[in-house]
């Protein structure tokens, strides 16, 4: 697992944005794995940014979205839908029929993951996943105590994910109770994942990812299982880690051809 600690949340966005320009550009067609909230908006900004500035093209890219809340209309303003429409795909030259989110509005829910379950497997799998995490270790809306292989499905939310989630509604709405998520069995298929966090209060749930045991109370912990996970974090969110200058140590001294798409960006 390799953990990459950088000074702010403008670098995790860059080097983030980069990993993502990188995969693009090696791979026209690839298939991308993408995350809401607040922590990689300003990665999509740089993205839209780098579109326009001709570096990269995203017109044979496919896309999946790892979840979305059950009963939001895909154009009200809280919902995933929204949210990637507003800070990614209307900026940049994505197909909409390439870009997938779950239906919160699906009658059969679970035909709906199902489908969603069947449609990433006919694009040929995620190429290359971005992740935030919870302050409860959840990826996706896999809460503590998901089973860690599961796959797309429906699920309750915490009260404390409802809460941490609650800045993007207006002040008299309820944050949905249940969510269709990509199970965590689902996001460890992903061929190379890219977990993002920022900030202190990320700090414990960070921690236990990198050097506590592995369990489904901290689903993020499966990450010690993928072959190729970076998780790529601001000096906040790296305070309780305990071999913190390893991995910074282990960074530094990465070979020139490892380090390749870090220097062109930051
Ligand atoms: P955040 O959410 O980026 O808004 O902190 C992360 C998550 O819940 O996965």
């Amino acid at each position: 697992m390799e953990v990459i600690i950088l000074k702010d949340p403008l670098e995790v966005s860059k080097l983030a944005a980069a990993h993502v320009v990188h995969q693009v550009q090696q791979k026209p067609m690839s298939c991308l794995g993408l995350a809401t909230g607040s922590t990689p908006k300003n990665m999509y900004e740089l993205l839209c940014q780098y579109y326009e500035q001709g570096k990269v093209d995203f017109s044979r890219v496919t896309s999946f979205n790892l979840d979305e809340y059950v009963g939001l209309a895909s154009h009200h303003p809280a919902s995933y839908g929204s949210y990637m429409e507003e800070n990614l795909f209307r900026f940049i030259n994505i197909r909409k029929e390439n870009c997938h989110i779950p239906n919160g509005m699906a009658e059969d829910v679970p035909k709906e993951c199902q489908s969603y379950e069947e449609k990433i497997q006919k694009a040929g799998g995620i190429d290359l996943q971005i992740l935030g995490i919870g302050t409860d270790g959840h990826i996706a809306f896999n809460e503590p105590s998901s089973s860690l292989s599961s796959r797309t499905r429906l699920k309750t939310l915490t009260e404390q994910t409802r809460n941490d989630n609650r800045h993007f509604f207006a002040e008299e709405e309820e944050v949905p109770v249940h969510v269709i998520t990509m199970g965590v069995g689902t996001i460890m298929e992903a061929r190379k994942i890219l977990l993002l966090a920022t900030g202190e209060k990320k700090a414990d749930a960070i921690a236990k990812t990198v050097e506590g045991p592995v369990t489904a109370m901290v689903p993020s912990s499966i990450l010690q299982f993928h072959s190729k996970v970076a998780l790529v974090i601001d000096e906040a969110a790296a305070r309780l880690l305990t071999r913190k200058d390893y991995y910074r140590w282990v960074y530094m001294q990465k070979p020139p051809w490892q380090k390749q798409i870090a220097d062109s960006f930051l």
